[in-house]
C-alpha cells in the first residue's frame, strides 16, 4: 500500500460526512451510553468492523481489540470521557493518525480507543510571536500549510506528514529529517492543553516563551506516549520558511564513508538534513516506485544532504561537494520537482519495506563514531541468527539515528528482537530515537536505562495516573 493509500484510507475515516451512525452492536453497554450522551451516537463505534480501522497499527505487527471507539469532537468531551471511563472502570488508549510504528496507539486487551482526530482546528499563525495553537488531531501537513501562509515553517518534518497529527507527534516526541536543525518535536512545542487522567484540564498554552517555574511539564509530556495525560491542543514554536534549497545525493564507498562525509557536512551553516541509506533499500525503493538509478554508477551507501534558507545555498553545498574529492559520484538538485525526485529515494523507505512485508522495526540512536560499526554488526548478527532474513538500514544519519528493518521473519518472532537490542546496548546507543517506546521495546528498556531511571519514570507514572487508566502496557516494562 502507497502512503497516499494510506493517507487515502485515514482521511477517508476522519472526514466522511456525515458520521454513521455506528452503534449497531446491540450490546448494552453503560459506558457506551454514558459516552453517547457525551458525544452523540454518531461517534460512538462497536462494532468489529466499524472499530476494526483504529485496531491494527500501520505496521500491521500490532494490533488487539477494544471495546469500543469514542471520538470527541473538543476538549471538554475529552475531560468527560475520562471521567466516564474512570468511573466505569475502563481504561483508555489514545490515538492520533495510527502511524506510530511501536504499537502504542492500538488496543490490547478491550480497552477504550479515544481518536484524537476531531481536534483537528489550526488557528492562523502569529507572525510577531512565530508561533501558531493546533489541535491535537491536526495533521502536520494542516499545521504546515497554515504556517506556510505566514512565511512561517513547523522545525519538524515527517514522510507521514499527511497523516501523523499534532498530539501524536508531540506524544511520541517525533524527530524527522530536521532534527539536526531544530531539534525533536518537544523543542517545537511551547506549551500544551491535556487532559488528566481524574478528568482534570491542565492549561499550558498561554505561558511566556521563557520560564524556569518549576518543573517543565510540557516537556514531559513530549515523548511521555499517551501513559500521562491525553494532549487536546498545543502551541507550536515555528521557524522562517525557507526561500532558497538545494539538494545533493553522494554515493559512499560504505557507511563509514557515508559517516564521514556527514561529519563535514554539519559545519554547513544553512544545513538543514543529513539522511542516510544503503544499496540495498535503494534496490526495494526503485522497484517499489519504478524510479531511475539516481546515479551514474551504483554505490555500497548514500548520503543525502540538504542546504535550505533565504539565498546562496547552491554555491554553500556546492563548495562543500568540492571539497569531499574530485571522484565523487554525485547528484545535485535545486529545482523543486528534481529536488523531490532525490528525496523520493529516502522517503519512500518505509513504504517499500512495508510493501515487502511485515517488518521488524528498530529506530534506534548511536553515538556518531560508533555509528558505522554499529550498522555492521547488527546486520552480521541478524544474519548469524536468521540466515533467511534481509536486513535494510537507513536513517537520520546527522545526529546518529538510524532504522534498522528486517524482513522475512514472522512478526511475533521476539528473538531478533533481543538480538538487535543488545547490539544497540554494547555500542552505548538508545533503543528509540524518534518513534517511542510503545509495546515494541518495553521490555528492553532494561538494556539502555537504569534501574534508577526506569524506577523514576515509574514514579511519574504514579503521580499522574495512580490507577493505570491511560495507555496500560504502553512504555514501561511490567513490573515482576
Ligand atoms: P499515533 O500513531 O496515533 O499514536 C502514537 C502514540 O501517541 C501512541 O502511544 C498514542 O497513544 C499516543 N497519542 C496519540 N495522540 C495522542 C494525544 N493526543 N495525546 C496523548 N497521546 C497521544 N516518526 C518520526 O519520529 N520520524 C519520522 O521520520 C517518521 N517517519 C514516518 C514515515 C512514515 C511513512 C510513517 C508511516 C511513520 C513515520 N513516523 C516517523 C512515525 C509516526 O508518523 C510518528 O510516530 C508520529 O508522531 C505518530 O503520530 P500519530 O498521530 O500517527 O500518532
Ligand atoms: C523515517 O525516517 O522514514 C521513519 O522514521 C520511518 C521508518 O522508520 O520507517
Ligand atoms: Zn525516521
Amino acid at each position: 500500500m502507497t502512503l497516499s493509500g494510506i493517507t487515502q484510507r485515514l482521511s477517508h475515516q476522519r472526514t466522511r460526512p456525515p458520521y454513521p451512525n455506528c452503534f449497531t452492536s446491540g450490546v448494552t453497554d453503560s459506558l457506551a451510553d454514558a459516552l453517547i450522551g457525551i458525544v452523540g451516537s454518531a461517534h460512538v463505534l462497536t462494532g468489529p468492523d466499524m472499530c476494526a480501522p483504529y485496531e491494527t497499527d500501520w505496521t500491521r505487527r500490532f494490533s488487539g481489540r477494544s471495546r469500543l471507539v469514542v471520538r470527541p469532537g473538543d476538549a471538554g468531551q475529552v475531560a468527560a470521557i475520562i471521567v466516564a471511563c474512570a468511573d466505569a472502570g475502563a481504561r483508555v488508549v489514545p490515538q492520533g493518525g495510527n502511524t506510530g510504528l511501536v504499537g502504542g496507539g492500538v488496543p490490547r486487551d478491550g480497552e477504550v480507543l479515544v481518536s484524537l482526530r476531531r481536534l483537528e482546528d489550526v488557528a492562523d499563525a502569529d507572525p510577531v510571536a512565530a508561533r501558531l495553537v493546533a489541535g491535537a488531531g491536526a495533521t502536520l501537513a494542516s499545521v504546515q500549510h497554515t504556517a506556510r501562509a505566514a512565511g512561517l515553517a513547523v522545525g519538524v518534518d515527517l514522510a507521514s506528514r499527511d497523516s501523523a497529527t499534532i498530539g501524536g507527534m508531540i506524544a511520541t516526541n517525533a524527530g524527522g529529517i530536521h532534527v539536526i536543525r531544530y531539534g525533536p518535536m518537544r523543542a517545537q512545542v511551547l506549551g500544551v492543553e491535556a487532559v488528566l487522567a481524574d478528568g482534570s484540564t491542565l492549561s499550558l498554552l498561554d505561558g511566556p516563551l521563557h520560564s524556569s517555574a518549576g518543573y517543565d511539564l510540557t516537556g514531559l509530556l513530549a515523548g511521555s506516549e499517551g501513559t500521562l495525560a491525553i494532549i487536546t491542543r498545543a502551541a507550536l514554536r515555528l521557524v522562517p520558511e525557507p526561500t532558497d534549497r538545494a539538494v545533493a545525493l553522494i554515493g559512499a564507498s560504505d557507511t563509514a564513508d557515508a559517516m564521514a562525509l556527514a561529519a563535514a557536512a554539519r559545519a554547513l551553516p544553512s544545513l538543514d538534513a543529513i539522511e542516510l541509506f544503503h544499496d540495498s533499500g535503494l534496490a526495494l525503493v526503485r522497484s517499489y516506485s519504478g524510479l531511475a538509478a539516481p546515479l551514474e554508477r551504483d554505490w555500497p551507501a548514500y548520503l543525502l544532504v540538504e542546504c535550505a534558507g533565504s539565498g546562496g545555498t547552491f554555491d554553500e553545498l556546492s563548495a562543500f561537494l568540492t571539497g569531499t574529492g574530485a571522484d565523487r559520484d554525485i547528484a545535485v538538485a535545486v529545482d523543486p520537482q528534481e529536488r523531490r525526485r532525490l528525496w523520493a529515494y529516502r522517503e519512500q523507505h518505509t513504504e517499500a519495506i512495508a510493501a515487502a512485508g511485515i517488518a521488524h522495526k528498530f529506530d534506534v540512536s548511536l553515538p556518531l563514531s560508533r555509528l558505522a560499526g554499529f550498522v555492521a554488526a547488527a546486520d552480521a548478527r541478524v544474519a548469524a541468527h536468521s540466515p533467511q532474513a534481509s536486513t535494510i538500514t537507513f536513517g537520520h544519519a546527522g545526529v546518529g539515528n538510524v532504522h534498522i528493518n528486517v524482513l522475512g521473519l514472522a512478526p511475533d518472532d521476539a528473538h531478533i528482537d533481543d538480538v538487535v537490542f543488545r547490539v544497540v546496548a554494547e555500542y552505548g546507543g538508545s533503543i528509540s530515537a524518534e518513534h517511542g517506546v510503545g509495546t515494541a521495546k518495553r521490555d528492553w528498556l532494561h538494556l539502555t536505562h537504569s534501574a534508577v531511571e526506569i524506577a523514576a519514570m515509574r514514579a511519574v507514572k504514579q503521580a499522574f495516573d495512580p490507577k493505570g487508566m491511560l495507555n496500560p502496557g504502553v512504555l514501561l516494562p511490567a513490573q515482576a
